[in-house]
């Protein structure tokens, strides 16, 4: 952005009305707040810290892999196949870094040990770098957002629910006093589950393949102008994910989000933008499905350089990736949550929240009373990882080239690899869908015997599901015609829905998707959940994605063969093997967990 154009921005907005009465209250803790007077070399009498030289570990150490290990796709979409070897990286945190700079210091008696909220220096720092210079380098409010390390996404909104939501009770309070959340129709549950039993007033909005409709029927608009008393007050957050949306793979425009930055703006709404999937965005996606289907491009969402108007991110890779909420956050009324799960591994259980100074100290005052900071070893091995060893008086001998770390530029190259690896996956798998939604009379897939009730004679063409393809994440979303299905007239849509969820886990199919329900945050949403189901390209082998997902088609084909739902319809063993969503063996596209 143009030095005099970053002059004019303005400080973000003083929200902390919206705070809850616990935040308000939170003073910062006691012994925390003397940390900040130690330095090296000082005789700490204060913390009940155990001594280093008892820590059981003497290094961290692990083979890593280089970030060139998977193969950016190009402007086609295309990618090499994964490579099965490549000469790994070492990572060797040292028992004590001799260097006094703290902001390099990635040791085991500083990582290991008690610390401050913010967590290891040299990782906050690198998070905080990344965010401000590379990922959203046109936060157009004065002085940018602060980050903060979080134990994850699911840490950080749980933090953002007990920063900006006060409990209600409905035995207790009146309903003037209860506050809600708006969130996708289709939404991750995780976070609903984290805000339902506070008692707040979940507030589905509908969706289209972008993601929350800001108008129309439904959408944010509709939902905020009719709303209903009777259940609580406007609410004053909106959850959404907004990058191959968890369940349903939307993608938002930039143009959708200003029109609902705008809404929230009207209605005082602080927005939560999860995004778990930013760096997987996936330009092949329109253009191959456009090819296939003949269907037209959404010139919303075609690749550009989505900075060129103001700072670049240092990367094309990064510049040409729809960019965050935060990019159009005048206000500061954006928290935003990052997370490492998807791009280094879940178990770390570490990420990052990113907000306006005033909301990441409210934020920074909790932390210090519940996770206090991710997990040392984890801080170690990442920061070991990406910054290698840092200071030239710390490690033993001339520094080899496999310790220098990735630094920024390997860490950006490392994320468009996962994007070239994962657009090979979504490719395989849509292709496949694609090829196989219909069942066409005389290709060989139709039944080797018509029956009279079944219809097969006068039908040459039926269509089984469709689906979007998805521009960004894990998620392909697919919505099953079961009106199509012979035995329609015979039994209700929604147990021909767990039937087929049931045949497909059968041999030989074997594959597990996951019910459309288990993403409905609203009564209205669980009425129409029986079409849907989520199936993710993400667990399974890269190998295997387009064998599984043949395996899944040959199983569509067969369910619309059937005659009858003979060992399928029997509720009791089917409620059983839902409420058990694991099943042995099977083609996981569940993504259990997530
Ligand atoms: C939208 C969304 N948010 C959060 C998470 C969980 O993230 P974390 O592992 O960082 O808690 C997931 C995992 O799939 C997700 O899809």
């Amino acid at each position: 952005m143009a030095r005099s154009k970053q002059m004019e921005l303005s400080a973000p907005l003083d929200l902390s009305h919206h705070f809850s009465l616990t935040t308000v209250r939170r003073e910062s803790s006691n012994l925390k707040r003397l940390y900040k007077y130690y330095t090296p070399g000082m005789g700490n009498l204060s913390g009940g810290m155990p001594h280093a030289s008892y820590f059981p570990y003497d290094t961290l150490e692990a083979a890593v892999a280089r970030p060139q290990r998977f193969d950016p796709s190009n402007d086609n979409g295309e990618s090499a196949p994964e490579k099965d070897t490549d000469s790994p990286a070492r990572v060797v945190v040292p028992k004590e870094s001799k260097t006094n700079d703290m902001e390099k210091k990635i040791d085991i008696t500083t990582a290991l040990q008690y610390g401050t909220a913010q967590g290891l220096p040299p990782m906050a720092s690198f998070v905080r770098n990344f965010t401000r210079q590379h990922l959203h380098p046109n936060v157009p409010y004065a002085g940018g957002p602060e980050t903060l390390l979080s134990c994850g996404a699911t840490d950080g909104f749980n933090k953002v629910i007990e920063t900006f939501t006060n409990t209600w009770s409905p035995d207790r309070d009146s309903i003037r006093q209860r506050e809600g959340i708006l969130c996708e129709e289709f939404v991750y549950m995780n976070a609903i589950q984290t805000a339902r039993p506070r008692g707040l007033n979940i507030a589905a909005v509908a969706i289209d393949v972008q993601g929350m409709l800001a108008y129309g029927k439904g959408g944010l608009a509709d939902v905020l102008e009719n709303w209903d008393y009777r259940k609580g007050r406007l609410p004053h957050l909106l959850y959404t994910i907004t990058i191959g949306q968890n369940p349903t793979g939307g993608t938002m425009s930039v143009h959708r989000r200003k029109e609902i930055y705008a809404l929230c703006q009207r209605y005082d709404i602080i927005i939560v933008e999860d995004d778990p999937y930013w760096n997987l965005q996936y330009p092949s996606a329109q253009r191959m499905a456009a090819r296939r289907r003949s269907t037209r491009i959404d010139e919303f969402l075609t690749t550009k350089n989505y900075n060129a108007h103001g700072k670049s991110s240092g990367y094309p890779f990064l510049d040409s990736l729809v960019p965050s909420f935060m990019s159009v956050d005048t206000d500061g009324r954006v928290i935003r949550l990052d997370t490492f799960s998807k791009t280094i591994a879940p178990g770390c259980r570490l990420g990052w929240i990113t907000a306006q100074p005033a909301f990441i100290e409210r934020i920074t005052r909790l932390t210090e009373t519940s996770t206090q900071f991710p997990s040392g070893f984890v801080q170690a091995m990442v920061s070991g990882m990406i910054l290698g060893q840092q200071g030239d008086d710390d490690v033993r001998g001339p520094k080899s080239k496999s310790q220098s770390g990735w630094q920024m530029d390997g860490w950006v190259r490392w994320l468009e690899g996962l994007r070239g690896a994962y657009e090979r996956r979504m490719q395989a798998m849509c292709i496949t869908l694609d090829a196989g939604k219909y069942l066409i009379k005389g290709d060989g897939s139709e039944p080797s015997e018509s029956s009279e009730e079944s219809g097969w004679e006068v039908i040459d063409k039926v269509q089984m599901y469709d689906f979007t393809w998805p521009m960004a994440g894990m998620f392909v979303w697919i919505k099953v015609l079961f009106n199509t299905h012979p035995l329609y007239e015979k039994y209700s849509p929604e147990v021909l829905s767990k039937a087929l969820w049931v045949h497909l886990t059968q041999e030989p199919f074997l594959c597990l998707m996951v019910p459309g329900d288990l993403f409905a945050p609203s009564q209205k949403a669980l009425d129409q959940a029986w079409q849907y189901f989520r199936l993710c390209f993400a667990p399974m082998p890269d190998k295997e994605v387009a064998v599984i997902t043949n395996r899944l088609v040959d199983g569509f084909r067969a369910f619309w063969q059937r005659k009858n739902l003979d060992g399928l319809d029997d509720t009791e063993e089917l409620s059983q093997k839902f409420r058990n969503l694991q099943v042995e063996g099977v083609g996981n596209m569940m993504g259990i967990g997530c």
